[in-house]
């Protein structure tokens, strides 16, 4: 299925000159500079984003995708991009998305083939657009008016929820074996040595304690909200050293 054609110009330009070494020239993750990063360049096309604010599932939000090019990652060495406007950064997601939705229509119709159904291109992009609606950012909740950060309860709630694969102190040292959706091995975050990567504002923390990571292992929880303030509290502690 062909996605080059969609994107301004413009944006094709932009994401050839400082996107593709690393995310490949049609996003497949596959670009020059991939095999040098501490982590797999995503495959837009294949694979779903992880640094995710849509509690449906599939579903994506463009402002995410905003978010993070213009804060890259920097554990996995992907580049902020302070220097790129508004209009860019929104093209640019709209590039990645895109190519998102074109895969996900490719990965419908082999599936259908393979299952010897009926499927036309049309009907996978449909199906890909429903799959994609965002619904909107989950809403984050203020902390409670009588919160405050108890090290003993985060370290409790931690350890009962979090240490399995993150480790007793959150070095990423926990179960070892993993993989994300792509059969690749992959390991809890090490807070302290490799910090956090995909923001560490409140709401970043919320929403990936809350939501989890999709197509990695990360899980979303169902803790109450006081809970998940405490331990957005306690990855800060961690990713402090
Ligand atoms: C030096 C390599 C590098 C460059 C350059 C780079 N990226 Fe990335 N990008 C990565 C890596 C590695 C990841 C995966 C990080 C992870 O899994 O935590 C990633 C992930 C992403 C994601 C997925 C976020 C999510 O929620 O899963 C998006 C979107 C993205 N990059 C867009 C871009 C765009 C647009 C550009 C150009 C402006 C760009 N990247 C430039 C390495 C790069
Ligand atoms: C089943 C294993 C597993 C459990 C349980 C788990 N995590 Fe994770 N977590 C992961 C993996 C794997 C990653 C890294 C995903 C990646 O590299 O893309 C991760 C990433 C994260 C991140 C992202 C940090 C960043 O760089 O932005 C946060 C925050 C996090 N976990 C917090 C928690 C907390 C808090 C708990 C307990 C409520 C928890 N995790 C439970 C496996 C787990």
């Amino acid at each position: 299925m062909q996605a080059a054609a969609e994107g301004t110009s413009d944006a094709r330009i932009l994401y050839r000159q400082q996107c593709a070494a690393c995310h490949g020239d049609q996003g497949t993750g596959d670009g020059p500079m991939a095999w040098w990063l501490p982590a797999p360049p995503r495959d837009f096309q294949h694979e779903p984003f992880r640094y995710i604010s849509s509690a449906s599932g599939a579903g994506v939000d463009l402002a995410d995708l905003e978010r993070t090019i213009r804060r890259g990652i920097l554990g996995a060495g992907m580049p902020a991009s302070p220097h790129l406007g508004d209009t860019e950064v929104q093209e640019l997601a709209e590039l990645v998305l895109a190519w998102r939705r074109a895969g996900m229509a490719q990965d419908l119709l082999d599936y259908a083939a393979e299952e010897d159904e009926e499927m036309s291109p049309e009907e996978a992009l449909e199906i890909a657009d429903s799959l994609l609606e965002s619904g909107g950012s989950l809403p984050v909740p203020p902390r409670p008016e009588d919160y405050v950060f108890d090290l003993d309860r985060a370290a409790a709630l931690f350890a009962a929820n979090c240490a399995a694969c993150h480790g007793a102190d959150g070095r990423g040292d926990g179960v070892r074996g993993m993989t994300d959706e792509q059969g690749r091995p992959i390991q809890a975050r090490d807070f302290v040595a490799t910090g956090i990567w995909g923001g560490r504002t409140d709401r970043d923390l919320y929403w990936r304690i809350r939501l989890g990571m999709p197509g990695t292992p990360m899980p979303a929880t169902e803790i109450a909200d006081e809970d998940v303030w405490q331990l957005v509290d306690y990855v800060r502690v961690l990713a402090q050293g």
